[in-house]
């Protein structure tokens, strides 16, 4: 059945006690609504509606380049769900079908979507409920001898008795667009909160002898929508434990499933060993038999095979070839490209650069702007200078080259094939192939120099 997607979002989240709309709040990096919108997506809805409200302006820039497909609309005020949805099924077809997301309930699943869009096909209405232990707060599902279900219940408008039911309304319902722009003409608000329940529906597709379908979700966490920020870090941990879970069972050594964080997407190959206190963000593609050391942080990064990430290290929007070594405690910035079997080792920072095969920058240096080619040296503390207050210059270093301590590289600066920079040179000009360039005061040794004395007593 055709289906347009309505995501509710004008809510303001007042216990988030945030400046952010509530839509806006991270999950595993996104914002929640970003994951509803994802799942939204994957259905292909013929129209995907987003009802915005608080901070409508915020939502919107948030998604700025990625809303082509998104029918953002107001609810100037926040009279209700039915009234959100109201409001979102402005001009709907009558023939196919609208389901309803909340952006608050981030982790519902493309699977669970599909079994409801697929129970319309002999329903006029289809409502996703739940069984829980504790169902305070949530709206209560009605049902005869039967079984059949009758209506929902708010708790706010619940007698003792109906407070007493565990089956509870997700929120999340599918309707045929034919009644529901009928049945939403009929909402009233004289309830407990004065509000325009979308809930209500149910109770008129009973009414009116219509077939209602409950779907259930499985799994708990699905179902569940973030109040409070308690409730935002407890699905965090409950999504994270997953996430390290899946990368577990597909054959990833994790030393700590409650201690990996994978706030993007991550391939691994075989034989993955990751320490704990990693996290990944974006895009990370790890090779096999690579080892992530512990407290590593890894955003959009590729590693090549038997990699090995030293504990401490930061790593982003790099590439690194095989058998390549970084840290402990590097920072590797964007742009730069370690070649296979390059070292880098400790306090390193590099940036836009590529260090050639083999090549080693191992202690205390900053490498930025340059080309380095292969089997390269770079001695501890060697800096390249490659901005001088308004641009940004390039290093170049051939083969072989071998650049000595605590030397600083002034660029535009290029270092010829085997050339080799003496310990303690600032280099401001080229040096040629296999020459040696020495930039430094040269050593005296004064012979027979006395050095200040104590006056005798
Ligand atoms: C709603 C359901 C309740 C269900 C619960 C599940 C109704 C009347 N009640 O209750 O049965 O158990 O969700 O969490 O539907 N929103 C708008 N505009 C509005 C009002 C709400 O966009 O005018 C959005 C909110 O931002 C939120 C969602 O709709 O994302 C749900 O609203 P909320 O006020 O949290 O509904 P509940 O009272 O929790
Ligand atoms: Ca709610």
């Amino acid at each position: 059945m055709e289906t347009d997607i309505i995501v509710l979002a004008a809510g303001k989240g007042t216990r988030m006690y945030s400046s952010l709309p509530k839509v806006l709040l991270p999950l595993a990096g996104r914002p929640m609504l970003a994951h509803v919108l994802g799942t939204a997506r994957t259905l292909q809805p013929r129209s995907l509606r987003v009802v915005v409200g608080y901070g409508a302006q915020r939502v919107r820039e948030a998604f700025a380049g990625d809303d082509h497909d998104l029918h953002w609309i107001e609810q100037r005020e926040q009279l209700g769900t039915g009234h959100a949805v109201l409001q979102g099924a402005d001009g709907l077809p009558d023939a196919g079908a609208a389901l309803v997301l909340y952006g608050d309930v981030p982790l519902i699943s493309v699977a669970t979507l599909r079994k409801m869009i697929d129970a319309m096909d002999d329903a006029a209405v289809a409502v996703l409920t739940q069984q829980v232990a504790d169902p305070t707060g949530l709206g209560r599902i009605l049902r005869d001898d039967g079984g059949h279900i009758t209506g929902i219940v708010e708790e706010k408008d619940a007698s003792d008795l109906q407070r007493r039911i565990s089956e509870i309304n997700t929120g999340i319902l599918c309707a045929r667009n034919s009644h529901l722009l009928q049945w939403l003409d009929r909402l009233e608000n004289r309830n407990a909160q004065g509000e325009y329940y979308l809930t209500d529906i149910i109770g008129m597709a009973a009414a009116g002898g219509e077939t209602i379908q409950a779907c259930t979700v499985s799994d708990p966490l699905e179902a569940q929508g973030a109040n409070n920020r308690l409730q935002l870090s407890g699905m965090e941990r409950s999504l994270q434990r997953r996430r390290a879970e899946a990368l577990a069972l597909g054959g990833v050594t994790v030393l700590d499933t409650d201690r990996l964080d994978i706030r993007g997407d991550v391939r691994c190959g075989r034989d993955v060993t990751i320490d704990v206190n990693v996290i990944m963000e974006g895009k990370v593609s790890i090779g096999d038999r690579c080892h992530i050391g512990a407290n590593v942080v890894l955003k959009n990064c590729e590693l090549g095979d038997d990699t090995v990430i030293h504990p401490m290290s930061h790593i982003e929007g790099a590439r690194t070839g095989a058998h390549v070594s970084v840290g402990p405690f590097s920072r590797i910035r964007p742009d730069t490209e370690l070649k296979d079997r390059s070292i880098i080792g400790n306090f390193v920072e590099t940036k836009k650069s590529v260090i050639g095969h083999g090549s080693k920058v191992n202690h205390l240096s900053y490498i930025g702007d340059t080309v380095m080619g292969d089997r390269v040296n770079v001695g501890a503390g060697t800096i390249t200078c490659n901005y001088d207050g308004v641009n940004k210059h390039r290093t170049t270093m051939g083969d072989d080259v071998f650049i000595g301590s605590n030397s600083a590289l002034v660029a535009p600066v290029s270092i010829g094939a085997g050339a080799t920079v003496a310990a303690g040179s600032t280099i401001t000009g080229d040096v040629p192939e296999r020459q040696l360039g020495v930039a430094r005061g040269r050593q005296r040794n004064i012979e027979g120099w006395k050095g200040p004395a104590r006056e005798q007593e």
